[in-house]
């Protein structure tokens, strides 16, 4: 795969977008070029794009599990859960009002979830432990006889924590079978496999710019029965659940993404473990005063995810130094990037907030080697010590409540 933004530039940012595989724009061009015809319309150039959009469905269905009619194509993450939230609280408020979350989750949810209460929907946000993840136990206590829905992420977007979701769906199944569980793989899709019945869930959040393909298509799973109201009204495109004319360039992009992702699984995984292991191990080697932030056990994170808190220097000027230096990262969540609070993941997790901005966010991917990673090891010690030695604060003991958040020479 070719170099990102230039042969001397190191790419490690892939949970926020990932570039798209040559085969997924190959796939794409004829549907901008020849076969652009809107798939609703009934001549027959039309029904070629509306073949190319359903064989993209069944396509993706297949990889997870499902059937055809239960994948509903959206712009992306962020569209399908407030879909899967705001859809199944409107189609089940004569059953309940009252709906389950996590405070690890991204803010496409949460944010959904606080206005829904401010709707008069009873929301319970449940904490995280100190790795970022849900204990299925809490979940199933939380769940009511007037429980619409139960929103737990797949895998966490900022710290790579994967949540036992098929333990989730089964315990809040249990408790009350009339509660939809939804997940949002939004992180995890392209790594972990994920597989509809296996995880037992009712519905699904799915982009296909996180897995190599492009931005603005997106999906969500919706078991067969699942009650769900449509939000955008209009024509009766998505067999009426999402009205407007399907984005079928970008459809077919992601069909040929999800393909690539279950051809490449087994490779891409033990690619980026073997990168994983080397940030995760060198890093505290490296740099005093360091923290991997979520789990350690890299079988409970995404394989491509390494977080980390520095004490004593600002995330995002980390950011800018690792820029200039050709490295291309993240602090927490790049869509809270430009905000100055301390990541509500890390805080949720019980991390002080100061501690907290010092965050950094590492994600490699297909494009990345190891010399990318030699690099990153040998360019952020000196940035930190700079960053340190120009702090008004000093960095030599670290409070006592940052003690447990930090691994290395403390
Ligand atoms: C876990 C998670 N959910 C949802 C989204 C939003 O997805 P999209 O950018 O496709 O709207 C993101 C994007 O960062 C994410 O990481």
């Amino acid at each position: 795969m070719p170099a990102q933004n230039g042969p001397s530039r190191v790419y490690l940012d892939h949970a926020a977008t990932t570039p798209p595989d040559r085969r997924v724009v190959e796939a794409m061009l004829p549907l901008l070029r020849e076969q652009w015809h809107n798939p609703s319309s009934i001549y027959v150039e039309a029904q070629t794009a509306y073949r190319v959009l359903e064989d993209a469905r069944a396509s993706i269905a297949h990889a997870i599990g499902a059937q055809s009619e239960e994948v509903i194509f959206t712009s992306g993450g962020s569209e399908s859960d407030s879909l899967a939230l705001r859809g199944v609280v409107d189609a089940t408020a004569e059953r309940g009002r009252h709906i389950v979350t996590t405070a690890g989750e991204h803010h496409a949810v949460l944010d959904t979830a606080e206005q829904l209460e401010r709707e008069g929907v009873e929301v319970t946000v449940l904490g995280v432990d100190r790795e970022g993840a849900v204990d299925p136990a809490t979940v199933e206590a939380a769940v009511r006889d007037d429980t619409v829905l139960v929103s737990v992420m797949h895998a966490n977007n900022e710290v790579g924590t994967v949540n036992d979701v098929a333990e989730i769906a089964r315990r809040v199944h249990d408790r009350n079978p009339r509660t939809a569980v939804h997940t949002d793989a939004v992180q995890s899709a392209a790594h972990l496999g994920v597989n509809v019945d296996r995880l037992g869930v009712d519905l699904l959040t799915m982009t296909a710019h996180k897995l190599y393909g492009p931005r603005g298509a997106g999906a969500l799973y919706v078991r067969a029965g699942t009650p769900l109201a449509a939000q955008i009204l209009g024509g009766g495109q998505e067999r009426d659940l999402r009205a407007g004319t399907e984005n079928t360039a970008a459809i077919a992009g992601m069909a040929e993404a999800v393909r690539i992702g279950v051809e490449r699984r087994e490779a891409d995984l033990g690619h980026d473990r073997a990168l994983q292991r080397r940030l995760i191990d060198e890093l505290p080697r490296r740099i005093p005063m360091v923290g991997i932030t979520g789990p350690l056990d890299v079988d409970r994170r995404l394989p491509n995810s390494v977080s980390l808190v520095i004490g004593f220097v600002e995330g995002e000027s980390i950011l800018l130094a690792l820029d200039l230096a050709g490295i291309a990262a993240s602090s927490g969540s790049a869509c809270t990037t430009g905000s100055v609070e301390p990541s509500h993941v890390l805080v949720a997790m019980g991390m002080p907030a100061e501690l907290a901005r010092g965050s950094l966010r590492l994600t490699a991917g297909r494009g990345n080697g190891e010399a990318d990673i030699e690099r990153l090891l040998d360019e952020l010690p000196p940035i930190v010590e700079r960053m340190r030695a120009l702090s008004p604060i000093p960095a030599t003991e670290p409070p006592d409540e940052w003690r447990p958040w930090l691994n290395g020479d403390v």
